[in-house]
């Protein structure tokens, strides 16, 4: 609660740090971008000859209306789009960033964003940003990418291996930055097209600190009525998208219980107040939680995995530590779990006379379960279908796994979906956190396209 700020004054701050920053300066690195740009120019010069040869009128691109997908995809496709999607996703490979500490990945997306005319807000949960792109008016969309690495070691040797010791990309967040990026570019080409306003955010702290959170209380998700995010799956042929209505990830949450007693001699029981009975006997009541509280066809776990108290062969201990995990798929059973863990760890140790605080580390890791709004998964599928082809999409089952994202889907209606990158020859084959995980590039630029797209239907849909 600490990190909460009141509404009336995210308004304020948000307003205060909001700034059309017009593109002035680019950085060294990215130069070929103002190239970029201008190849964009030529191209959509390019477009409108050859809608005037084609002789249909009323739209502002060769396509039409009807031709978002040619457009979206041929815009994504380009050469240069494709190795810009490369070059930006491997520069922040090899930095990767921890959660809240993404300062360079963030400067790296400001520049990019300044490079293309997009405004933005700056910051934003620390050292997030949220960029707008289209008419500034209702309705609005938003689209969202995480931007943190995790401590792991990359076992993975290649070019662009992390230059950092203990830290890697390895859940792939340095893709859905970049394909963030080129849906904005996307997007920003084609902003004539937009019946609203998305919203692009960029995201500090999934893999710790809760950043979705965090961003919702600085005022992220003001006004906007739907928030779509992929997130790169080693499960899926590359590219292919995958999705389900209703719950997809887990919630996930941990607990920790100090259990007091009272020291005393061993030999002399009644002279103390033992938390190790205590504590013992919350573990085997928690265990009824589960296998008697819950509905059979409603997955749940809670597991205990730590129990410590005491040292000494002669000596009842002043108190003892157990601690574990729980999760559910279900919002409610989530939440249940988290009430009833609490309730029977501290009553079940009153029991025994012991007096018990528990712990639930809401404010760093406490995940509810990502629940995909039924008609925003529709539009995902729909969306995906269409761009890509029925053969490119795939229904998938609900995984044990855990994200953030289940902030924002908690507030309004939201998609959660994956994209693969699975690629034998290249061998991305690897599950995320794994030192070896690794991508297949080629999905850069139809994840910006998808992320595009699902937007920009979005608005035309609901606009
Ligand atoms: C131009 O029109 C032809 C025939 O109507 C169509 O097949 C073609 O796809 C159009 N080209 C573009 C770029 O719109
Ligand atoms: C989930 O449950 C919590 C606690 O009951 C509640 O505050 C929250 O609004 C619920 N979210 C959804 C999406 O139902
Ligand atoms: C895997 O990657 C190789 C090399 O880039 C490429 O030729 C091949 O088409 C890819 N396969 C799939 C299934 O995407
Ligand atoms: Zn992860
Ligand atoms: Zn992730």
């Amino acid at each position: 609660m600490a990190l909460m700020v009141p509404a009336l004054m995210q308004l304020v701050l948000l307003f205060l740090v909001s700034s059309g920053r017009r593109a002035s300066s680019a950085s060294s690195f990215f130069d070929e971008d103002i190239l970029l740009g201008s190849a964009f120019r030529d191209a959509s010069g390019l477009i409108s000859q050859r809608r005037e040869r084609n002789g249909s009128s009323g739209s502002k691109s060769s396509w039409g209306e009807g031709g978002w997908k040619e457009e979206i995809l041929w815009l994504a496709r380009r050469p240069e789009t494709v190795e810009w999607l490369k070059r930006l996703r491997r520069r922040i490979h090899e930095n990767p960033e921890l959660a809240y500490e993404e300062v360079e990945t963030g400067k790296l997306i400001r520049e990019q964003l300044d490079g293309m005319g997009v405004e933005y807000c700056f910051p934003v949960a620390l050292t997030g940003l949220v960029a707008t792109i289209g008419t500034g008016g209702p309705p609005f969309v938003a689209i969202r990418a995480d931007m943190d690495a995790l401590p792991i070691q990359e076992a993975v040797e290649w070019k662009h291996k992390s230059k950092v010791p203990g830290k890697m990309h390895a859940c792939g967040h340095d893709a859905h930055v970049a394909m963030l990026l080129g849906a904005a570019k996307i997007l920003k080409i084609r902003e004539h097209h937009l019946k609203g306003t998305v919203k692009l955010l960029f995201q500090p702290a999934e893999e710790a600190g809760i950043g979705a959170k965090r961003m919702i209380e600085d005022g992220a998700l003001m006004d906007v009525e739907a928030i779509f995010a992929v997130h790169v799956s080693h499960e899926h042929p590359t590219s292919v998208i995958g999705s389900r209505a209703g719950p997809l990830l887990a919630g996930c949450g941990f607990f920790k219980a100090v259990i007091r007693g009272r020291e005393g001699h061993a030999g002399n029981p009644h002279h103390s107040v033992d938390p190790i009975l205590a504590a013992s006997a919350a573990v085997i009541s928690l265990q009824n939680i589960v296998s008697r509280e819950a509905n059979p066809l409603d997955s749940q776990v809670v597991s205990v995995a730590s129990f410590n108290g005491g040292d000494d062969l002669d000596l009842i201990p002043d108190s003892v530590i157990i601690a574990g995990t729980f999760r559910a798929f279900s919002n409610a059973s989530f939440y249940q779990l988290r009430q009833r863990i609490e309730e029977v760890i501290i009553q079940q140790s009153s029991v025994y006379r012991c007096t018990t605080s528990v712990d639930f580390f809401e404010q760093e890791r406490f995940y509810p379960p990502t629940v995909n709004d039924e008609f925003m998964n529709e539009h995902v599928k729909k969306v995906a279908i269409d761009l890509l082809g029925p053969e490119n999409y795939k229904i998938v089952p609900p995984m044990m796994g855990a994200e953030d994202f289940s902030f924002y889907s908690e507030v309004i209606p939201a998609a959660f979906f994956y994209i693969g990158i699975r690629n034998e020859t290249l061998g991305s084959t690897y599950t995320g956190h794994s030192p070896y995980f690794m991508i297949d590039e080629d999905v850069l630029p139809i994840g910006a396209a998808v992320h595009a797209a699902v937007a920009e239907r979005y608005l035309i849909e609901h606009g």
